[in-house]
Order: C-alpha cells, then structure tokens, then sequence
C-alpha cells in the first residue's frame, strides 16, 4: 500500500483526504474491481453519484475496508430537490452503497432553470443535523449559486466540485471558496487524460520531477489547495496518481501550468447544463 493522502479539515470538523478516486464512468462491475484496488493502494476517498448507477458496486468493495476509515462522497439529481427529496436522495444512496451515514453529499448540479437549489440545500443541512451525513456540499456551483444559499440559509457548503485543471483554473470560484471556507474539489482535474497531458509545460515539469503527467497536474492542484478525484480503471495509474504527496513543484512551474487557463475546449456551464 502507498501513502495515505494527508487531509484537509471541513469547515464543520470532519477530515477528507486531499485526493480521492473518481468514479465515472464505471458501471458496478468495474467500480467493485477499481475501488477494490484503489482501497488497497491506500485511496481513502471515493466519490459516486447517483446518476453514476454504480453506487451498488462501489458499496460491494467498501465491505472490505472498516467504514471509518474511507470517506465516501455521493450526489443527488435534480428531482430530489426538495427538504423531503434530499432525505429520499439519502436514503436511496445510503442503502445501494451499504453504509448508515455518509461523508459528504452533494447537490450535483444547480438547475437553477428549476429554482430549487436553496431547498435542496436545506435538505442537507437537515441531514447533517440529524447526524446522517458527516459534510455537506454542492457541485457546479458558481459564486452566484452558492452567494445565495449563504444569504438564504447562512450556511455555506464544506465543499464545491467543479471543474477544474490547468485548462481551467477557476481563479474567481477558488477566491470566493476560499473567502467563504468552502474546499475545492476539482472533476476532470487530468482533462480526462487528453492534451493537457502532452502539453510541453506539463512533460518539461514531469521530466525535471521523474514523474508521469498526471502526477504533475495533480501536484499542482494540491499545491493550489484543491482535492482532485482523478477516475482510473487501470491499477498502475490509480497508484501513480495517488503518489503525489512527496515532491514540490517550483514557482515557476506552478505558473506555467496556470498559463493554460482557458486553453480547453469549452467547460460545462452549470446555468445550462445539469441533471
Ligand atoms: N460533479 C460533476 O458534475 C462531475 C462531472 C464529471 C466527473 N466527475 C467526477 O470526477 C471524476 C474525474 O473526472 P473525469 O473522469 O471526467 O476525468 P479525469 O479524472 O481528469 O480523467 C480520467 C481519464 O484519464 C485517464 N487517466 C487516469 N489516470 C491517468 C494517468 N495517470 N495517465 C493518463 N491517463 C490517465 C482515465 O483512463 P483509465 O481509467 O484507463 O486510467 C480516464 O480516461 C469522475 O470520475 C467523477 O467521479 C464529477
């Protein structure tokens, strides 16, 4: 087994590691085999979703693991966006993964076209309140989003997931988490292992380091203080992408790799796109 990944304190006390596994897509079959090996190899945050139908399959490998010991992220769809819905979106989720209480849950999307996003997060903290869920949290979510729960509830999430790697570094959305004590969860944070990982600023950092590509992006967002949840299927790159904990990228490359801001095709938008 590798490392541990350190981890990052919520804003209401709970630790989650500061790399996770991602999930999507696998379908059951495939997320019991790679969350398997990824339990093995020391990940100790795993994030599903319901719109990912594998919540059974990750749940199969989480029997081997002590439930303490793994931080488990799920997502609800927009028609439970309800304080009634988000329990039901809960308990549906709870039973499929085989676990009484998750780590974190989040909104998956705004919608805001629906306009119930605010009830939806009320929901949660209800669910945190009754001791079902230890963290609470969204994804997708844009500054305007999440400005007004904060002004509709005066809770702001413990997390955001959005996307997030040096094609796009989501400078205003870390600023406002950061004001706000929210983490950055990043999705796609290897551009689903496209260009990004060819591109000459990102070999040149992974030849000086004798590291793949990949290590070299998720260095870069743990040093930017955000939690990326790489998806691998393939039991080398889960193990390289966890190893990422004992090197330090240098100013300079830190920069370099933020100069690809803008540089991918275009990101979802979340005033449109959701589910
Ligand atoms: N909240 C949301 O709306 C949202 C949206 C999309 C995704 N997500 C979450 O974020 C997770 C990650 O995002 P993602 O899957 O879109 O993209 P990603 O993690 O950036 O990239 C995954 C792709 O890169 C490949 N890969 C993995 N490690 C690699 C390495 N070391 N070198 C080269 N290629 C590598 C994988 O193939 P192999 O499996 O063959 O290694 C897979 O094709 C998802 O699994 C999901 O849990 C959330």
């Amino acid at each position: 087994m590798s490392e541990l990944a350190p981890t990052v304190t919520l804003s209401n006390g709970a630790a989650m590691p500061r790399l996770g596994l991602g999930t999507s897509p696998m379908n059951d079959a495939d997320a019991e085999r790679a969350v398997g090996e990824a339990l093995e190899l020391g990940y100790r945050l795993i994030d599903t979703a319901e719109n990912y139908r594998n919540e059974v399959g990750v749940g199969r490998a989480l029997k081997n693991i002590p439930r303490e010991e793994v931080f488990v992220t799920s997502k609800f769809n927009k028609r439970w966006h309800s304080v009634e819905g988000a329990r039901t979106a809960f308990e549906a989720s709870a039973e499929k993964l085989g676990v009484s209480y998750l780590d974190l849950l989040l909104i998956h999307w705004p919608n805001p076209d629906q306009d119930r996003y605010v009830e939806a997060w009320r929901g949660l903290i209800a669910l945190r309140e009754a001791g079902l869920v230890r963290a609470i949290g969204t994804s997708n979510f844009k500054p305007s989003h999440l400005q007004r729960l904060i002004d509709e509830t005066g809770v702001a999430p413990e997390v955001n997931q959005i996307q997030l790697s040096p094609l796009w570094t989501k400078q205003e959305s870390r600023d406002f988490h950061a004001e706000h004590g929210i983490v950055t969860e990043a999705w796609s944070p290897i551009g689903k292992g496209g260009d990004l990982l060819n591109h000459p600023s990102v070999v040149e950092a992974a030849r000086a380091h004798d590291r793949t590509p990949a290590q070299i992006v998720l260095r870069w967002e743990v040093q930017l203080n955000v939690v990326p949840i790489p998806k691998s299927s393939d039991r080398t790159r889960l193990e390289q992408n966890l190893s990422v904990f004992d090197f330090e990228l240098t100013d300079d490359e830190l920069a370099k790799l933020s100069a690809l801001d803008g540089s991918g095709s275009t990101p979802a938008d979340s005033d449109r796109a959701g589910h």
